[in-house]
């Protein structure tokens, strides 16, 4: 059945204006005035903004980790991903050394099928650069439609690869047309200091962060960065957090090298004092890389505004502060990294962001949605609303104030790092290819519904 979004304001990276927007077959066939929306369910976006649905491009789902499994699976979490207003999820394929890709990946799809309520893509991760690995490369950028592929330069023993291996995993990047995307933190010097902090008694949250320095981001992303340069290919920054990154980044695109970079919204409104938290609480902030001092925030914002930084990821990857989280009490690296941020990265860019005018409305939906699409070979199918895109369209209501809790929250887990704070907009309803997903703040999506999509190779934007 035809919809007719009413009366809203329809906004783009581009463009902000009046105009009802008619779906059909689950895509946008009309924007405009007068349209024909004869037999058409009308809906009401009198006072809201119309936007295309958020892309979350950093997400880590039903993924086993620290000794556990993260708490949101691909129901819950993408059932949340859309109360905040994300249509579409890239998450994270993990490998290990001596994996087939292939397998890895059918395993992947094993977890999100029947499960999600949005659509969304993957990542791979790259292990190791062996020979069948890059052989069989080939196949998953040209047939699975899998075309970033991510190198850990962190987690020692765990996910960490060397240099060989991403320098590797670029130059046949480049040949296959893939974006390359890393974790840039030192995983060598952070082991090092890391077993300091512990032989000297320094088991608290905090340590975390004290152990994982800035100039440890800093110093992996300007290598990433030049080996980058040296296989002439493209490179994509997870989660940068600090200014020793923003520079690195900010260099190398001065130069007019392949670089962008994802910041994340517990670095733009979270600081390194959270990790003090008493009783332990401060292990619900630990993450990697750790929060920073606050003025790196500043930092952050301006590089979203010049366009240094493209993009906004949540980076979710939950556990439970009860049982989860706990696991590192005494120990601090035996704390499960990583935090429930998928439901409020939208909302805090907007309040953070367009209210206080940081950045403004387009480039709130340049960084959350259209950038996405155009880094990682989606757009102009998602990302955007026009003339035959996928109708995953957001109505969100700017004239509400409400306070972030884990009370309200739709995530599987039992906290929510925001807590307490007031936000400004509200999503009122969510269409994922012309079908609700969220309606009038209810949920009204179906496990399974949500499709996988291929992405096409990299086009630099
Ligand atoms: O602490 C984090 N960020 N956990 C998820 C894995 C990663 O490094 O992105
Ligand atoms: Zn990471
Ligand atoms: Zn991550």
């Amino acid at each position: 059945m035809k919809k007719w979004i009413r009366g809203g304001t329809v906004v783009t990276a581009a463009d902000t204006y009046q105009a009802d927007v008619l779906i059909h077959g689950g895509q946008v066939v009309a924007i405009g005035h007068d349209l024909d929306g004869q037999d058409a369910e009308v809906i009401d976006a009198a006072g809201c903004y119309v936007f295309p649905g958020g892309i979350d491009p950093h997400t880590h789902l039903d993924m086993p980790f620290g000794g556990t499994v993260t708490a949101d699976d691909f129901f819950t979490g993408t059932r949340a991903a859309a109360f905040g207003g994300t249509t579409s999820i890239i998450d994270f394929c993990l490998t290990k050394k001596g994996d087939s890709l292939r397998s890895a990946i059918a395993a992947w799809h094993e977890k999100a099928r029947g499960k999600a309520v949005i659509d969304y893509g993957f990542h791979l991760m790259i292990a190791e650069a062996n020979d069948q690995v890059l052989d069989e490369l080939e196949s998953v950028v040209a047939n699975e439609g899998i075309t970033s592929l991510k190198v850990f330069m962190a987690y020692k023993n765990v996910f960490q690869a060397d240099d060989e291996t991403l320098f590797k995993t670029l130059i046949r990047a480049k040949e296959l047309g893939a974006l390359v995307q890393v974790h840039a933190e030192n995983g060598d010097v952070i082991d090092f200091l890391t077993k300091k902090a512990l032989a000297e008694g320094n088991t608290d949250p905090i340590y975390h962060a004290l152990t994982r320095p800035p100039e440890a981001e800093g110093e992996a992303t300007g290598r990433a960065i030049a080996l980058t340069a040296l296989a002439d290919a493209q490179l994509y920054v997870v989660h940068v957090s600090c200014a020793s990154a923003v520079q690195r980044i900010a260099e190398a695109r001065e130069k007019g090298w392949n670089v962008y970079g994802e910041t994340c919204p517990q670095y733009l409104a979270l600081d390194i004092s959270y990790l003090e938290k008493p009783e332990f609480e401060g292990a619900k902030y630990v993450w990697s890389p750790p929060l920073r001092e606050r003025w790196n925030q500043d930092v952050l914002w301006s590089a979203l505004k010049s366009g240094i930084l493209q993009t906004v990821g949540s980076d979710q990857c939950s556990f439970n502060f009860s049982g989860q989280k706990e696991l590192g009490r005494g120990d601090f690296t035996k704390i499960p990294n990583g935090g429930p941020l998928i439901e409020d990265r939208m909302a805090i860019v907007y309040s953070d962001g367009v209210v206080p005018g940081r950045i403004s409305l387009n480039q709130f939906v340049d960084v959350c949605s259209t950038k996405v699409a155009k880094l990682f070979g989606m757009f102009p199918r998602k990302g955007t609303i026009a003339v035959g895109s996928d109708a995953d369209i957001v109505i969100f209501d700017p004239n509400v104030k409400r306070t972030i809790s884990a009370k309200t929250h739709h995530m599987n887990v039992d906290y929510n790092p925001f807590e307490g704070k007031e936000v400004y907009g509200e999503v009122v309803s969510v269409l994922s290819r012309g079908s609700f997903v969220v309606r009038n703040k209810q949920f009204v999506g179906q496990a399974g519904a949500g499709q996988f999509f291929k992405r096409d190779t990299f086009v630099r934007p």
